[in-house]
């Protein structure tokens, strides 16, 4: 039995596996068994009491099989029972399910950081120069590889992203997702008015690349394809229109754009669209409002916006970073919980300033501070896993640690820097433990990701 220790105090290295290494590690040993302190959840601890909502018990062993969690239990008990397993001992490191981030933009990833506009000039200026070069599948291919590691590098095991409006963009991202075997969900951009011209496609173009690439990709092993026009003001009615139809067509699929981030782009949106209630019915109107629906930062929202969501159970996803970085306002959490929305996490990078969930989760935190609301580090937790996976309707595969789901399971070190030990060394109680991390951890606490089963990251002695 082979056995692989990470001894906590003395990481000096990080790696992450390249394509080739993660083909050849897909073919390694099946059964393997990972040891720590392992988290799950068992309920919303937005509306349970924290005993009910999660479990957290220490010295604890998730046996996996191939690629899925077969049992969580006892050591020693699975050590005896399952015969030539691979075990990794990550000691007091918290083991729990890869984060997802429910909304992000792969092509941004070059543009990250980049200074002193609001939204419509952030787009113009930064974003759309960068997205016109996606056409090339060479230099997508080469994004979308970078991209998918900076995300297993943080701990995150499965992303909706938008693409660009070229369809190259798209068969990158799903390839680089393949070879890594990782849940991935990502969708065509659609927009054809308010862009640069290379940027725009039409409402027949839209609607043809983006259903031929759902035959390519959706249901391809754990891919799905999200029916992505971009937001209202960059699509006509006619291509909203053509959406709804071709979602109408294809119910299985997602569907993910944009809703209500800044108050300027809200008043655009009624100036587009002069025949709508508010900038949900611009969805509405043309068959985009459903069930699987996902709007990303829906800070704004009217009250009608609001029951309209909760009567269909659609999804919003808070992207904390983003609404600080680019001034978009404080989303209201505690009372679109209490009106028990579906509420995921994301980055939204390359407007969100950090691809690490760890670093969205204290922003989270800190938006929820100004509002007079301090959120739990479990409710944190659960927004960066099981509430994004809820949003994205994977919550039944990804998103928790329990048996029959897929391993994709991130070993989180609590002592990561000098700073954070010496603040978690004198926490009373397993949050007091755990918080410091939530608020200042990276990608230094990620000791390691495995994704289905297989190791893609680690960082080691
Ligand atoms: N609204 C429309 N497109 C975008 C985008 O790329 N990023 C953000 N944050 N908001 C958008
Ligand atoms: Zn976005």
């Amino acid at each position: 039995m082979q056995i692989a220790l990470f001894l906590l105090n003395n990481i000096i290295l990080a790696f992450t596996l390249t394509g080739a290494q993660l083909l050849s590690k897909n073919t390694a040993n099946k059964k393997k068994i990972l040891i720590g302190t392992v988290l799950s959840f068992n309920k919303n601890p937005f509306h349970h009491g924290l005993k009910d909502s999660v479990s957290i018990s220490e010295n604890t062993a998730i046996l996996i099989n191939v690629n899925k969690i077969e049992k969580i239990g006892s050591p020693n008990e699975l050590v005896a029972e399952t015969q030539g397993a691979e075990v990794y001992d990550f000691q007091n490191n918290l083991l729990m399910s890869g984060f997802i981030d429910a909304h992000a933009h792969y092509p941004q990833t070059p543009i990250i950081a980049s200074w002193g506009k609001r939204l419509i000039d952030w787009l113009n200026t930064y974003t759309f120069p960068e997205e016109e070069k996606y056409g090339n599948s060479k230099y997508a291919e080469q994004i979308a590889d970078i991209y998918l590691d900076f995300l297993v590098s943080n701990g995150t095991t499965s992303v909706s992203t938008f693409c660009t409006i070229h369809p190259e963009s798209v068969d990158a991202i799903f390839l680089a997702a393949q070879k890594r075997n990782m849940c991935l969900i990502a969708g065509k951009n659609a927009m054809d008015r308010n862009a640069p011209k290379a940027l725009l496609d039409t409402p027949k173009r839209a609607y043809d690349e983006s259903k031929k690439l759902i035959h390519k990709w959706h249901r391809t092993g754990r891919l799905r394809y999200a029916i992505t026009p971009r937001f209202s003001p960059t699509s006509s009615p006619e291509q909203l229109s053509m959406l709804g139809e071709l979602w109408a067509e294809h119910p299985d699929c997602l569907m993910q754009t944009h809703l209500s981030e800044q108050v300027d782009e809200i008043e655009w949106v009624q100036s587009l669209f002069p025949n709508t209630k508010d900038y949900l019915d611009t969805y509405e109107q043309f068959g985009l409002l459903g069930e699987k629906a996902i709007y990303g930062h829906a800070i704004h929202l009217k009250n009608r916006e609001i029951e309209r969501l909760k009567d269909v159970g659609a999804g919003l996803v808070h992207c904390p970073t983003s609404n600080t970085f680019i001034g978009s306002g404080l989303f209201n959490m505690e009372y679109l919980q209490e009106q028990r929305l579906n509420i995921g996490l994301a980055t939204d990078t390359g407007g969100g300033s950090s691809f690490s969930m760890l670093r969205t989760m204290a922003s989270c935190y800190e938006i929820a501070q100004l509002r007079n609301n301090a959120l739990h580090p479990a409710q944190l937790l659960w927004l960066a896993t099981v509430g994004s996976a809820k949003t994205l309707h994977l919550d039944k595969e990804i998103g928790n640690l329990k048996p029959g789901y897929f391993a994709d399971v991130i070993a989180l070190d609590l002592n990561s820097t000098d700073i954070i030990t010496q603040r978690a060394k004198s926490g009373n109680t397993i949050w007091e433990v755990i918080f410091p991390t939530l608020m200042m951890g990276d990608d230094r606490a990620i000791a390691a990701t495995f994704i289905a089963g297989n190791l893609v990251h680690s960082i080691k002695m």
